[in-house]
């Protein structure tokens, strides 16, 4: 069974906590021998009652109940206790914690292997699925091997030790007993192979809600807007429906397992108690010995159910190892030939050298695109959408790597430098503003994570964002919400400008606000711009032309080449691309 592999997978998790998981195993067989022993104990019981009072029945000579015996197996049966319960309790306590602890492992290794996967790795995948295998996958594994772990074994250990117990008992009777437990596998595994479809249609339908509600919530307004509130509830009750008859037929079929299984115990408890007479009269077993029997027949029995009915959560945490282990088997950033390091401070002489690129090869986007920045220059890049601007800046931070030619940083080819050398020389502001959930501080101490609180502040003030943060409930100290719905776009970015001047990178890249910003806030942004660009090497993506007339260099571009380049001044001489946009740009203004 291939679900079975995965699981045998994730005994490299596991097996830090050796000693304790083989405790564990101790735990279950100590528990597993005095269950076995139950039955017998109890048969001693009876055997010597029912013997006492036949002796008393038939007016034998001193005939009474032979108290110190009975008491002797009393005492024997509670010692028996305090090793089953003992010993389940072991188990079920070292297990939990190699569990816990070996989960946690693994939840750590899938958060480091997401930082370590390239970031085309995200242009395949949708985040939802990489976050349900951080979350479910781990909680179905989690439980899986917590509960059904020591109840499997538990299971199989019951059933050997039972009939262990049942051979030295009685062998033909034994073995009447053995005879139904290939019946209840047979059935048992018949039931659970039509439940498993059932359960996976269950499954689907379950996804299906869930993808349409999700739906619902993110298009929320726009159901609103446009009336369709009726037609969504309508859809969501058709799908409700079909979730209740999958669940339901689902449900139905695999509650008719310990019905089933039950019936064939019962069966064998005829048999068991037919020939088990039989030989009790012949003497050839005692009373209490019977009973023991019959209490055996539940031992093997019970445990084929719980099993069969265990062996659906197994598969499904087989299937979920399964694709956190193709997650974790993923090929991850690959670095180069690293021969050389970036000075703690560059000076930020950047230059492309004959670079071409493409996302997919079937469609070359950049070839053979060269320029030349010196140190403290601002670079403003231009052009429609689509052109390939946030494309020359994911290159220049190696998001991607480039296909041909080459990028240097003071004259160093970044490709023999590693990413995280080369990164920490530059500082983004980009246009969809990245807050996490956590106080206004914290998430501004982002860009330095060992600035004081005062540091903090100042950063605010450079980029014009304390005087807003202080009129805030609780100021530095609000909370920002999951989705950072609770500010606006504009201050979103005036804090990711006062974490960029915190981190004091010696390279810039700002991807421009475009519209959804008022001009008052527009201004801020520009002043704030304007000061963390100063004396460094800044490359800006514009979108308004007007906030770019003083760039030293301006690249435009389009289908990703740069089809013009140099100042305002000159650019607007040649008369071409730039000179009309911006034209058109300005005239539209002008008329507003
Ligand atoms: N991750 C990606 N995978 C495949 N193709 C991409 C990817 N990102 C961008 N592209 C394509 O590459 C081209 C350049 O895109 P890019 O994002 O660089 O444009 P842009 O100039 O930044 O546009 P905008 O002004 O809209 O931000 C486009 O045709 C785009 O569809
Ligand atoms: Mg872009």
């Amino acid at each position: 069974m291939k679900g079975l592999k995965q699981i045998a997978r994730l005994w490299v998790y596991l097996k830090n906590y050796k000693g304790q998981f083989f405790l564990s195993i101790f735990g279950t067989v100590v528990s597993s021998i005095a269950n076995a022993l139950e039955p017998f104990i109890i048969g001693l019981a009876i055997t010597e009652i029912t013997k006492n009072f036949a002796d008393m029945l038939r007016g034998v000579e001193g005939a009474g109940m032979n108290y110190p015996y009975l008491t002797q197996i009393l005492i024997l049966y509670f010692v028996r206790g305090m090793f089953f319960h003992g010993g389940q309790y072991l188990a079920q306590y070292t297990l939990t914690n190699v569990v816990q602890q070996g989960m946690r492992d693994l939840r750590n290794d899938i958060s480091s292997k997401i930082n370590r996967l390239p970031v085309s790795y995200f242009d395949k995948h949708q985040i939802g699925d990489i976050l349900s295998r951080v979350t479910s996958d781990v909680d179905a594994i989690t439980n899986a091997l917590q509960q059904s772990l020591v109840q499997v074994l538990n299971g199989l250990l019951s059933i050997s030790f039972a009939i262990v117990m049942m051979v030295t008992l009685n062998i033909p009777l034994a073995f009447v007993v053995i005879l139904t437990i290939p019946l209840a596998i047979i059935v048992a595994r018949i039931i659970i192979s039509a439940s498993q479809s059932s359960f996976r249609g269950q499954a689907d339908a379950l996804g299906d809600l869930f993808g349409f509600t999700q739906e619902n919530l993110n298009g929320f307004t726009e159901i609103k807007l446009y009336g369709k509130e009726e037609d969504s509830i309508t859809e969501f009750k058709r799908r409700n429906l079909n979730l209740r008859d999958q669940g339901f037929k689902a449900s139905f079929i695999s509650s008719l397992l310990a019905p089933i299984v039950g019936l064939i115990s019962n069966f064998a408890y005829i048999i068991v108690a037919m020939v088990g007479s039989y030989f009790a009269f012949n003497g050839a077993l005692t009373i209490g010995n019977l009973q023991a029997f019959v209490q055996y027949v539940w031992q093997v029995n019970q445990p084929i159910t719980t099993i069969a009915q265990l062996s659906g959560i197994m598969q499904s945490a087989g299937a979920a190892a399964g694709r956190i282990f193709e997650f974790l088997d993923e090929s991850e950033e690959v670095q180069g030939m690293v021969t050389t390091e970036l000075p703690e401070k560059v000076k930020g002489a950047v230059e492309f050298d004959h670079i071409s690129f493409s996302y997919n090869p079937k469609n070359p986007l950049m070839k053979d695109i060269s320029v030349r920045v010196n140190p403290g220059e601002m670079v403003a890049i231009v052009g429609p959408t689509g052109a390939g601007k946030t494309t020359l800046v994911n290159l220049l931070m190696r998001f991607y790597d480039v296909d041909g030619g080459s990028i240097k940083v003071d004259g160093v080819d970044i490709k023999k430098i590693t990413r995280s050398d080369l990164r920490k020389h530059f500082g983004m502001v980009l246009q969809d503003a990245w807050l996490y959930q956590d106080s206004v501080m914290e998430n501004l101490r982002f860009g330095k994570l060992d600035a004081t609180d005062e540091e903090v502040i100042h950063a605010a003030e450079i980029a014009n964002v304390n005087h807003f943060i202080q009129t805030l409930p609780n100021g530095y100290g609000m909370e920002i919400n999951q989705e950072a719905s609770n500010i606006s776009l504009g201050q979103k970015q005036l804090m990711t400008i006062a974490r960029t001047v915190l981190s004091d990178p010696d390279i810039l890249i700002l991807d421009e606000a475009t519209s959804s910003v008022d001009t008052r806030l527009e201004k801020l942004i520009q002043e704030a711009m304007d000061k963390v660009m100063e004396g460094r090497t800044s490359f800006v993506i514009a979108h308004r032309l007007s906030t770019i007339r003083n760039a030293d260099l301006i690249l435009v571009m389009d289908q990703g080449s740069i089809i013009e380049q140099g100042t305002h001044d000159s650019l607007l001489a040649q008369g071409g691309f730039y000179a009309n946009l911006y034209n058109s740009q300005f005239s539209k203004t002008a008329a507003e």
